[in-house]
């Protein structure tokens, strides 16, 4: 089953590039531009990753991102992701970025874009893999500030396929943003925001991005599970889940393979990914491997998940069904 995963094509849909920053460029980064880390060695900075909850992870998440500076940064840093995730068999990314996170520390919105977006058409000439880019907007800072940026963006329209929502969801729901993710639908962005697992008012935020900002996806989204109606509704408007099992388990102690099993039974397009895999120390396939351990997936119901991804992927039809087609031609040879 570790084979057959491993060596499976793929899809990643929830993938934050600065959660991809591992310890040795973070150091690399941190001493070319003279940035101050708090820890002598990669490893005693992989030592100290606490994370309980959604804001004890953002704090140590905001803290590794002061490393990045010049447009080579992030040149490098998205690089290294593709270069990973290739290796791993994954054919097709999506990325979130944050580039608030980044603009208030006083580092250029072009900049930031530029470096990604060049790695990018690199990695995708030399390896074959290839992404697009998701521009995600820090929940807990003002809608004006976003809004800003979505401004700063029209530039750089064509080198997006559209906006997300994440941060800390505390007493920020998704309607709070409703004016800027309406004005990125005008411009034929797609539409997603992260639900995180457990979250106070979990359930409200998502009838509201399914409702009320009328998404394409949502990121994460499992207590949906809580509602019938809500279940039924998501399925029958096609949206993909993008569950991310070790991500999950810093806040549930589970890799939810209850909640995945009950979404696969109900036929909804639950997907698995990543999120922040040089925090949780797991990228996509150490995520599938996991989660298929502890749920006791059989080859069918992981070839649904990872079919699932290709199927609500931001892509042309043509496009997904080539990618369809290599997962399936990998099945029949392999089960
Ligand atoms: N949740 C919310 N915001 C984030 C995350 C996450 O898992 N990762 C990076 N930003
Ligand atoms: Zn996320």
């Amino acid at each position: 089953m570790q084979h057959f995963i491993e060596k499976m094509p793929k899809a990643e849909l929830h993938v934050h590039l600065e959660g991809t920053l591992e310890p040795e460029l973070s150091f690399q980064l941190a001493k070319k531009n003279g940035a101050e880390l708090a820890y002598k060695t990669p490893e005693a900075l992989v030592a100290a990753y606490d994370f309980h909850d959604l804001p004890s992870f953002l704090n140590i998440y905001y803290a590794g991102m002061n490393v990045l500076v010049e447009e080579d940064d992030f040149y490098q840093l998205t690089f290294a992701y593709l270069t990973k995730a290739r290796s791993q068999e994954t054919l097709y990314a999506e990325l979130f970025f944050d580039p608030q996170a980044h603009t208030s520390r006083g580092i250029s919105f072009d900049t930031v874009i530029t470096g990604i977006h060049q790695a990018q058409v690199n990695a995708e000439k030399k390896m074959g893999i290839k992404s697009q880019l998701i521009m995600c907007f820090l929940r807990e800072m003002s809608a004006e500030s976003a809004m800003q940026h979505l401004v700063l963006a029209k530039p750089y329209r064509n080198w997006l396929v559209g906006v997300g929502l994440d941060s800390d969801e505390r007493n920020n729901p998704p309607v709070k943003f409703a004016e800027v993710f309406s004005e990125a639908k005008a411009m034929g962005l797609k539409l997603t925001m992260h639900c995180d697992v457990n979250q106070q008012n979990s359930l409200m935020h998502i009838k509201q991005c399914v409702s009320d900002i009328q998404v394409d996806r949502i990121d994460h989204g499992i207590n949906s599970l809580e509602c019938e109606v809500l279940c039924e509704l998501i399925k029958h408007k096609k949206l993909g889940l993008t569950v991310c099992p070790v991500s999950n388990q810093f806040v549930v102690q589970s890799l939810t393979s209850d909640e995945i099993h009950k979404m696969l039974k109900k036929d909804m397009l639950v997907t698995i990914n990543s999120d922040d895999p040089a925090y949780f120390r797991a990228y996509l396939n150490e995520n599938l491997i996991e989660l298929q351990k502890e749920g006791k997936f059989n080859q069918n119901q992981i070839v649904t998940l990872v079919g699932n991804a290709f199927k609500v992927a931001w892509l042309d039809n043509a496009t997904q069904n080539d990618y369809l087609q290599q997962l399936h031609r990998y099945v029949s040879q392999h089960i």
